[in-house]
């Protein structure tokens, strides 16, 4: 699967095969760090956490692990479950995260990365679902803006939701 971003960033958004992630990973591990950069209580710190977790999120669903490449450079990533049980809901599709490269973010990256999973998890579900950090606000207002709702909290995270 490929598809065209905004024409003037010409960038291509696809998934990855299991060499290929494994090829990328330390440029995932990078565009991770870089993107969390000032919101550090949020985000996995030691490398070799990040590693377990990107591998983790791979593996949970491949087909809904998106790389956004600029020049064939991995630039974001999202990465989501399309069979995720939850348990005020059921079985929804679920995103675990999304991470612009610092450079590249509010540029429309994350937007068509979001949008691209959306229309994947439509196939099978209603609603789709998310945490965020109670106070990124920037995150919560992109996703705001996207059409999700806060539907509860638990400790420091905040449950979002958008009908689909
Ligand atoms: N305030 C208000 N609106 C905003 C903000 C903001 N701070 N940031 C983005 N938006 C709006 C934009 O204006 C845009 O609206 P438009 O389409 O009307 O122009 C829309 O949201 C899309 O913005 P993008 O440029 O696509 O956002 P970006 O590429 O920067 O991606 C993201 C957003 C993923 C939050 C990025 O900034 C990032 O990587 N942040 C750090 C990591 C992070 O917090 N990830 C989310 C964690 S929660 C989770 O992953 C489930």
């Amino acid at each position: 699967m490929s598809s065209t971003l905004k024409e003037n960033l010409n960038i291509v958004i696809r998934t990855l095969s299991l060499p290929e992630f494994k090829d990328l990973l330390n440029k995932l591990i990078e565009i991770y760090q870089s993107g969390y950069k000032g919101l550090e209580k949020y985000a996995y710190q030691k490398r070799h956490d990040i590693k377990s977790y990107l591998k983790w999120l791979y593996k949970t669903d491949p087909e809904s692990f998106l790389v956004a490449f600029k020049n064939n450079r991995p630039i974001s990533f999202i990465a989501g479950c399309r069979f995720w049980q939850d348990k005020l809901y059921g079985e929804i599709g679920e995103i675990h995260e999304l991470v612009v490269d610092k450079p590249f973010q509010g540029k429309g990256v994350g937007k068509k990365l979001l949008q691209e999973t959306i229309n994947n998890f439509k196939k099978d579900h209603d609603k789709i679902g998310l945490w965020v950090g109670e106070h990124n606000d920037q995150a919560i207002a992109f996703y705001k803006k996207m059409g999700f709702k806060v539907g509860g909290q638990v400790g420091k995270w905040l449950r979002m939701i958008k009908e689909i």
